[in-house]
């Protein structure tokens, strides 16, 4: 966790990529999320975001809520996201635009 905290204090974007499991993130995604409410929760930073999730099915919604309503917290601004598989070349383009 000391990697993240220290990636999180100089990053300008972050990426979360994680698997849909039971259409959310994994929970080992939200245990890493869960511990950055200590380092980041009340000092908000002009940091942007995306989210690359892969799944075996088309629904997205609760995935995404939770991503706006945690980065709605940290004030970040979205830049765009990848849901779905197979989608290598749109998550290459997203990255080449960050
Ligand atoms: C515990 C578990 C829960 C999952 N839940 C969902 C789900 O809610 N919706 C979905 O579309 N896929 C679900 N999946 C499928 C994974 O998202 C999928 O395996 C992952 O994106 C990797 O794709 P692949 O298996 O084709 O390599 C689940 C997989 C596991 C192991």
């Amino acid at each position: 966790m000391g990697i993240v905290y220290d990636a999180f204090s100089w990053c300008d974007a972050a990426v979360f990529a994680s698997p849909q499991y039971w259409g959310t993130i994994t929970g080992q995604l939200k245990i890493v999320i869960d511990r950055l409410y200590a380092a980041l929760f009340g000092h908000p930073a002009q940091k942007k975001f995306v989210v690359i999730m892969t799944a075996r099915g088309g629904m997205y919604d609760m995935a995404m809520d939770f991503f706006s309503i945690f980065t709605r917290f940290l004030a970040w601004e979205n830049i765009g996201n990848v849901p779905g598989a197979g989608k290598e070349e749109e998550a290459k383009a997203l990255g080449a635009s960050v």
